[in-house]
C-alpha cells in the first residue's frame, strides 16, 4: 500500500546505541536518503561556540543563526561551504552537541531545516527526537536502545579501530552517563521513546542482526 509513495522512518535512542551505522545501512538497502540530526546538532555547536556565544543566550543565538548555512550531501557536512565532516566527531563537539542542542532558539532554527528533507523524499531520520517532535507522523518509528555499558564498549573499540588518542573505555562510560542524563532531563525535546515506536535492546545484538529485524519490519509493510 505504501508502494508508491513516499515514506519516512526514525531511529531514536541514547548515543552509541548503533543507531548512525544502521541508519546508514538501512538507507543504502532500501536506497532511500540518511538524514543524521546528531550531525546538524553538532554543527550548530562548532558554530555558535567558535562565534564565542553562550548556549543561555538566546538573542544572539536566534539572530547567528540566521547565517548557519548548513548542506548534507554524500555523508559529508558542509557548513557555510566548509567540509566539517570530520570536525564534528572530536569529545569536544560531543559535548557542545549536547550543551547547544538543549536551547530552544537552537531547535526552533533547526526544527525547520530537518522537516524540508522530507521534500527529497523517503528518508531516514535519525536522533533524539525524530520520531516525537519533527517526523510525528512517521510510517515507520523505531526506538534503539543498550546498557551504557555495551555502548561504551562499541564507542570504545571503535576510536581504537580509528587510532584515536587517550582512548579510556571507564572516561566513555562516565561521559555516555553524563550525557544521557542531560539529553533526557532537559526540558525542550528529553530523549524518550515516541509514541507508537518499537523499542530495540540492541546490547546484546550485533549490526548485521539490528538491520535484518528492521529491513523485516519495514518490509513487511512497504
Ligand atoms: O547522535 P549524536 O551523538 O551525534 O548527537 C549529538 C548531540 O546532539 C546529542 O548530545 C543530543 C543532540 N541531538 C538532539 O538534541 N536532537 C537530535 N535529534 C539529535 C541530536
Amino acid at each position: 500500500m505504501l508502494l508508491k509513495m513516499s515514506y519516512v522512518i526514525t531511529i531514536d535512542g541514547p548515543a552509541g546505541a548503533g543507531k548512525s551505522s544502521v541508519s546508514k545501512r538501512l538507507a543504502e538497502k532500501l536506497g532511500i536518503l540518511y538524514l543524521d540530526t546528531g550531525a546538524i546538532y553538532r554543527a550548530a555547536g562548532l558554530f555558535l561556540n567558535n562565534l564565542g556565544i553562550k548556549p543561555e543566550d538566546d538573542l544572539k543565538i536566534a539572530e547567528a543563526m540566521k547565517n548557519f548555512k548548513l548542506e548534507l550531501k554524500n555523508n559529508l557536512v558542509f557548513l557555510n561551504n566548509h567540509d566539517i565532516t570530520h570536525e564534528i566527531r572530536t569529545a569536544e563537539v560531543d559535548n557542545l552537541a549536547s550543551v547547544y542542542s538543549a536551547d530552544k532558539a537552537v531547535r526552533e532554527a533547526l526544527f525547520q531545516f530537518q522537516r524540508e528533507q522530507k521534500n527529497y523524499g523517503s528518508l531516514i531520520a535519525e536522533g533524539r527526537d525524530v520520531g516525537s517532535v519533527i517526523f510525528p507522523d512517521a510510517e515507520f518509528k523505531f526506538f534503539l536502545t543498550a546498557t551504557p555499558e555495551a555502548r561504551a564498549k562499541r564507542r570504545f573499540l571503535e576510536r581504537q579501530s580509528k587510532g584515536v588518542e587517550n582512548n579510556n573505555y571507564d572516561e566513555i562510560l562516565k561521559a555516555i552517563i553524563s550525557r544521557d542524563e542531560h539529553d533526557s532531563k532537559r526540558e525542550l525535546s528529553p530523549l524518550k521513546i515516541p509514541d507508537g515506536a518499537i523499542l530495540i535492546d540492541t546490547s546484546f545484538m550485533n549490526e548485521d542482526e539490528v538491520i535484518e529485524r528492521l529491513l523485516s519490519l519495514v518490509e513487511s509493510v512497504i
